[in-house]
């Protein structure tokens, strides 16, 4: 579909809220798929669900996008915390949804998608909206992407990751 100046530019301007919000920051600490964090995997769920989201016709972009910058928004370290670990496939969806309730409001569509993102590793709970089904894909594409790329965890990597997130759309 094709969107206007105006709609771009609300997009890029949410982008840009959450991109810059503390509490959203905090998902840098949380390591992510071999090099990567939480925060820099989000943004780029975000900008490929959207690309991806462009090319069909008539869906809800804003909740796209907002469902997937927050759709990992689980904030704690599976890695060391030996109890979440067990169960963090089924569960982290549902502590995200919890988290961005508490600190942002969204409405019921944004945690649907968000809910839903696992699928089909968590086979129960299957992407309803055209809008679910982007974001789940959007996050395996980035996500495989991530594992089969960078071993080490360097820091002019991950300079070069902040500047790919930097904007929703390319300049
Ligand atoms: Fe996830
Ligand atoms: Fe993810």
């Amino acid at each position: 579909m094709k969107i206007s100046e105006e709609v771009k530019q609300e997009l890029e301007s949410i982008y840009q809220r959450f991109f810059h919000d503390e509490k959203v920051q905090r998902m840098k600490v949380i390591a992510m798929h071999r090099g990567c964090n939480c925060f820099i995997h989000s943004f780029r769920v975000a900008r490929r669900a959207i690309k991806n989201a462009l090319r069909h016709k008539s869906v809800n972009l804003k909740n796209i996008l907002i469902a997937s910058i927050l759709h990992d928004y689980y904030l704690y370290d599976w890695r060391v915390d030996r109890a979440r670990k067990k169960h963090h496939t089924a569960n982290h969806p549902k502590i995200a949804i919890e988290n961005a309730s508490k600190d942002f409001e969204i409405g019921e569509e944004v945690k649907a998608i968000i809910d839903s993102h696992m699928w089909p590793m968590n086979f129960k709970i299957f992407p309803k909206t055209k809008e679910a089904r982007i974001t789940g894909m959007a996050d395996t594409m980035v996500a495989t992407r991530e594992v089969l790329t960078s071993i080490a965890h360097k820091k002019k990597r991950l300079d070069n990751y902040y500047k790919e997130i930097e904007f929703l759309f390319d300049k």
